[in-house]
């Protein structure tokens, strides 16, 4: 596991913005796995920024997001939904292709092998929970797990209802790809930034791999990067 760790977010972004456009300029139908939360916000803002600014193609760019609420109702406008944070912060900015974009849902039950048809993933973008979790492989989820439907956590329900109106409205269910699925990406990215990610960042990167924090059998995977400002990276 490679770790780089940078004085403040805006450098962290910078770097992790370059591996994937160097990706995708190297190979234009990679297929990226990619996370939503607070973290990649500013990550996608930048890698908008410069598709624009270096005249990108990203037409033949497929993608898996990592995971989706379930029993959202029309995902695509309603702005809890993953899709709309992807739409918002990066599809509509991008000329991606619609059929080429894809979510983990009810109506997908073999996301898997999707992934394996086109060629399994080039690059998974993780962020990590306060939990340890990645996607919303909550802690306990087993490292051969598949993509498939999970109960969120209290944590991570109160964690994300900072996007809703109250903790009521998050809803308590999401379909996410397994850790299994992750870990057959050929390239990982995770990225933490700020002080509540660091005692996370130190169970994963100074503790043995263990069930209870999902993030540390990152240790097994050959070509995976932690890319961490200061502050996340305060305690290891
Ligand atoms: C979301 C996802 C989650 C988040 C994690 C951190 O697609 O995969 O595992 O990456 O919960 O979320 P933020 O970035 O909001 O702290």
């Amino acid at each position: 596991m490679k770790i780089l760790k940078f004085r403040d977010k805006k450098e962290a972004i910078e770097k992790a913005s370059t591996i994937i456009i160097d990706l995708i300029k190297k190979n234009p139908k990679a297929v990226l796995g990619l996370a939503t939360g607070g973290t990649m916000v500013p990550l996608y803002k930048k890698i908008a920024k410069e598709y624009k600014k270096q005249n990108l193609d990203f037409s033949k760019l497929k993608t898996f997001n990592l995971d989706e609420y379930a029993g959202i109702k029309d995902p695509l406008t309603n702005r809890n939904s993953y899709h709309y944070y992807m739409d918002k912060n990066i599809f509509s900015k991008v000329n991606i292709q619609k059929r080429n974009i894809n979510f983990p849902s009810a109506s997908e039950p073999d996301y898997d092998k999707q992934i394996k048809r086109v060629g399994g993933l080039d690059l998974c973008l993780l962020g990590i929970g306060r939990n340890g979790h990645i996607a919303f492989n909550e802690p306990g989820s087993s490292f051969k797990s598949i993509t498939r439907k999970v109960k969120l956590t209290d944590n991570t329900i109160k964690a994300n209802s900072r996007f809703f109106r109250s903790t009521k409205q998050v809803p308590r269910e999401a379909y996410t790809m397994g850790i299994s699925t992750i870990l057959k990406s050929k390239k990982i990215i995770l990225l933490a930034f700020g002080n509540k990610k660091a005692k996370a960042i130190k169970k994963v990167v100074k503790e043995k791999v263990s069930k209870r924090v999902p993030a540390s059998i990152l240790h097994k995977h050959n070509n995976t990067t932690l890319i961490l400002d200061s502050r996340a990276a305060s305690l290891i």
